[in-house]
């Protein structure tokens, strides 16, 4: 009896493993021995991965995947825009580089605004006025320079190869590129490449992009801030009513910055610094929820929905008042992601009723960001890591497109505020410490971020999607380190996002139970499922317990994952 009763036990402990590790690790996604770059698309992905096997690291790697998908990805890859890296190599040292773009040095802070002092709809959007100094050449090349071992020719010739051989288009990018077409012909004055009814499976070759990219291949990062593509560059800008010199390309530096650092439990958070508020808000909101046994909650439930809500309510407001770029304004940085601070600002929390926005201090600036983003993650055979997101703003940035250079200019303007508390066209209302000046960097979202467990690489992470870029961040490091998931669960997993105004939670569409939904309600907290939109499309790669690499690559994109 006593036997019968001990096997059964064993039985049903061990049915529950099984049952939990499947539950877990029920969508395992691709997984390598050595090596992996996750991005938005296959095409970006085997090229880096093409650069580490032939012993590049990730930076050679990170240059490769970056202009790959300036090539496979205009919506969002470019060379006229910009972007973060967050690094940690394989001795455990951490770094970032800044390679946003900047205001061009005629800018001003009304620049925006007509006689009577009323923002001027579309100006900071659409067409040249709207483009910042691009950073993303300067970006990859500093880069090489700094960490780089094979040699900038021998990184390129497969991207200009694939600029030439042309990529095939997705029924996504279908949809996209019919969706831009009459902003294409508002912001150019002859029709561009894109004007045209691309289909699924059509091959678009990029012919001039090849050139520049060949030009910049010959002569170096010079040939795009000074050389003969930099003349072209800015007599096309300034044809067009832009703002942007010589001078300003010339004077273009990337900056190395210190990133933000922090723990949560055991693990120890790398993400970027400002000029982006990704690494500071999601400090803030880290610490605010770690004293809540999430685990115990469940992923997902109501108890874990209203704690992560209302952290981020709290960390957005800050976000919305004391961020800008480091350089013009002084950002209280220790004290805001202090543990201290978050909790503190939890102590007026209560599981009984929502927080209303309205009675969150420092609660009167609304940021949302264009969500036209991208990001990628490499890990090389070496233990490098490196995260980048990379940007132009909107989906093809300004859409004023260069058909001579072969690519679109951003219209990162925008991420400034044109004028404090009055929204721009995508609802921005801004600060003061975001106020535009000459040479100053636009206040960012974007959150590439790096996570080590027991002092070890874990997990390399980031997305797209504006403001919902730092929400959609920490959701993937908790799916993971509080609920257990594989990577690609983790990424695949449904979000929700809350940004202090407006005062909704945004939910991805039919994918929360009914019983959440209700109880959410009767809390008095207001749900979004009505718009259909992409709360990040994350791409990550998670370090396993044998220390082989499993990549995240996002279902709501073509995103890919590749390595050996
Ligand atoms: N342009 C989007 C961001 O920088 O957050």
């Amino acid at each position: 009896m006593k036997k019968t009763m001990l096997l059964c036990i064993l039985s049903i402990l061990m049915l529950h493993c099984t049952t939990s590790d499947n539950i877990r690790h029920k969508n395992r996604g691709v997984t390598t021995k050595k090596a992996m770059v996750v991005s938005a698309r296959e095409e970006a992905s085997k090229i880096g991965s093409s650069i580490l096997k032939k012993g590049g690291n990730a930076f050679d790697a990170m240059v490769a995947t970056e202009l790959a998908l300036a090539v496979a990805y205009p919506y969002a890859g470019n060379i006229g825009g910009g972007g973060f890296m967050v690094y940690r190599n394989n001795m455990g040292a951490i770094g970032a580089l800044d390679y946003r773009e900047k205001a061009p040095l005629a800018a001003s802070k009304d620049m925006y605004l007509d006689e009577n002092k009323a923002v001027i709809k579309g100006k900071s959007t659409l067409g040249a006025m709207a483009v910042g100094v691009p950073g993303t050449v300067a970006g990859v090349f500093e880069v090489h320079r700094k960490f780089g071992t094979l040699s900038m020719k021998e990184i390129l010739t497969p991207v200009i190869a694939l600029a030439k051989r042309g990529v095939v288009v997705t029924k996504k990018q279908e949809k996209r590129i019919a969706k831009f077409q009459a902003s294409f012909l508002k912001a150019n004055k002859n029709p561009i490449l894109f004007n045209k009814a691309w289909k699924e499976n059509d091959t678009i070759k990029y012919g001039a992009l090849a050139a520049t990219l060949s030009r910049i291949q010959k002569n170096g990062r010079d040939e795009f801030y000074k050389g003969a593509t930099a003349a072209r560059l800015v007599k096309f800008i300034q044809e067009n009513g832009g703002i942007i010199t010589l001078e300003d390309l010339e004077k273009y530096q990337p900056k190395w910055r210190d990133p933000i650092t922090f723990t949560y439990d055991d693990l120890k958070i790398i993400s970027m610094s400002p000029p982006s508020s990704g690494g500071i808000c999601l400090a803030q909101i880290m610490n605010a929820i770690e004293p809540f046994n999430l685990k115990e909650f469940g992923h997902n439930t109501t108890k874990s929905i209203q704690v992560i809500t209302e952290a981020e309510r709290r960390a957005y407001a800050d976000r919305s008042f004391f961020l800008g770029d480091p350089d013009f304004v002084s950002i209280p940085q220790k004290e805001l992601i202090s543990k201290a601070y978050s909790q503190k600002r939890m102590k007026n929390f209560s599981f009984k009723k929502a927080t209303l926005s309205s009675e969150v201090a420092h609660g009167n600036i609304e940021i949302i960001e264009s969500d036209e983003t991208t990001h990628y993650a490499i890990v090389d055979a070496f233990g490098n890591a490196v995260s980048v997101t990379t940007t132009i703003n909107g989906g093809y940035g300004s859409k004023l497109y260069n058909s001579e250079l072969g690519f679109f200019l951003n219209n990162e303007m925008d991420d400034f505020s044109s004028k404090p508390g009055v929204p721009n066209m995508f609802g921005l209302l801004g600060a003061k410490a975001n106020e535009i000046a000459p040479e100053k960097r636009m206040l960012s979202s974007m959150t590439p971020t790096i996570v080590e467990k027991n002092g070890k690489l874990f997990m390399v992470v980031g997305t797209p999607g504006g403001s919902t870029i730092i929400t959609s961040v920490l959701q993937t490091i908790l799916n993971v380190h509080e609920f257990e998931m594989s990577m690609q669960d983790a990424v695949n997993a449904a979000r929700f996002h809350h940004q202090w105004m407006p005062d909704v939670i945004k939910m991805e569409p039919n994918s929360f139970s009914d019983t959440v939904k209700s109880e959410l309600k009767q809390l008095h907290y207001q749900l979004d499922e009505s718009n259909a939109i992409v709360i990040g499309k994350v791409a990550a790669i998670l370090v396993l317990e044998n220390g082989e690499l499993e990549g995240g690559a996002d279902k709501r994109g073509d995103d890919a994952a590749v390595g050996y």
